[in-house]
């Protein structure tokens, strides 16, 4: 099979020092995973908090590195995340990552449009016009106006700012674009926008998707192929359809059962002020400890 990404026997040990007086351990986050995805394919990583789905997808987009395994991106092994800036680089340009809160990946002090110049000017030789010319076309892929374009991140709505995130991710044409519970945090109607508009994407880019989510309903719309994780292994994989409608697997039947029903409307939690992310957060979802 032609393979984008490839990943063999993948795992992630976390040493954890507790406090003095407690004695070091290690956490396994992530263990024995395998998988591949196509090239403009759209891959889903499921499971529940914890199952160690960002680990995985922190280690593709290397920012993480494998305490063992191997990742490859069209067949040349992925750079660790300690190689130089070059290679940093060249990584950058061929995956990007979408988060479920865009303040992560936007400056609130910058202007959209100046967050997208900012990203073209690290990576190309181009006078002002060409990148003014290429930022005016990512804002219309991921329909933004004018307004909107020259807005500061807090002036706009939880969906804007999510569209701003990934015409930021696309502007270096990457080959992979990992989403990380990128629509969590929305709204349902909102949600569906989004799923849409990355459906458009990925049909006009060819872009493939590395689709991180707890949320079995939102991956049955967005993604071919399915791995589910569970405590750090994948415990079933396949196409998703196959997958959902008859699980082999005890808690994939389990992630299943806790699907809200149609109609279902998610439940805001009161967070603490200045222990919340600016936008909602995966609490809202149903699966979530
Ligand atoms: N930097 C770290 N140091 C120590 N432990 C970590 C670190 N990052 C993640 N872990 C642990 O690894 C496990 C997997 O975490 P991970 O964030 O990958 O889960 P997840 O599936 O993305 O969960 P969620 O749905 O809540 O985002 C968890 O037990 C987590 O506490
Ligand atoms: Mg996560």
């Amino acid at each position: 099979m032609n393979e984008l990404l490839r990943l063999n026997n993948l795992r992630k040990v976390f040493p954890i020092r507790p406090s003095a007086s407690e004695p070091a351990h290690e956490l396994v986050a992530v263990d024995d995973v395998s998988f591949s995805l196509a090239p403009g394919g759209s891959l889903a990583v499921v499971g529940e908090s914890g199952s160690g789905k960002t680990t995985v997808a922190r280690m593709v987009a290397g920012l993480e590195t494998p305490t063992s395994g191997h990742i490859a991106l069209n067949g040349k092994g992925r750079t660790a995340a300690h190689a130089g800036q070059r290679a940093r680089k060249a990584q950058a340009r061929d995956i990007q990552m979408v988060f479920q809160d865009p303040y992560t990946s936007l400056d609130p002090k910058q202007t959209v449009e100046a967050a997208i110049d900012e990203i073209l000017r690290a990576h190309f030789a181009w006078e002002a016009g060409r990148r003014q010319k290429r930022v005016a076309q990512l804002l219309d892929q991921v329909g933004l106006d004018q307004r909107q374009a020259a807005a500061r991140p807090r002036a706009l709505s939880g969906g804007q700012r999510q569209r701003a995130a990934i015409a930021r991710a696309l502007a270096l044409e990457p080959r992979l674009l990992i989403l990380d519970e990128a629509v969590a945090a929305l709204d349902v109607s909102v949600q569906a926008q989004i799923i849409n508009l990355l459906a458009d994407l990925r049909t006009e880019t060819g872009v493939a998707f590395l689709f991180i989510s707890h949320d079995l309903g939102v991956v049955r719309q967005v993604s071919d192929d399915c791995v589910v994780m569970h405590r750090g292994r994948v415990v079933e994989a396949g196409s998703t359809t196959a997958i959902l409608d008859n699980p082999q697997d005890d808690y994939t039947r389990t992630l299943l059962s806790a699907l809200p029903r149609p109609g279902w409307v998610p439940r805001r939690r009161n967070v603490p002020e200045d222990a919340a992310p600016p936008i909602g957060n995966a609490q809202d979802a149903p699966i979530s400890r």
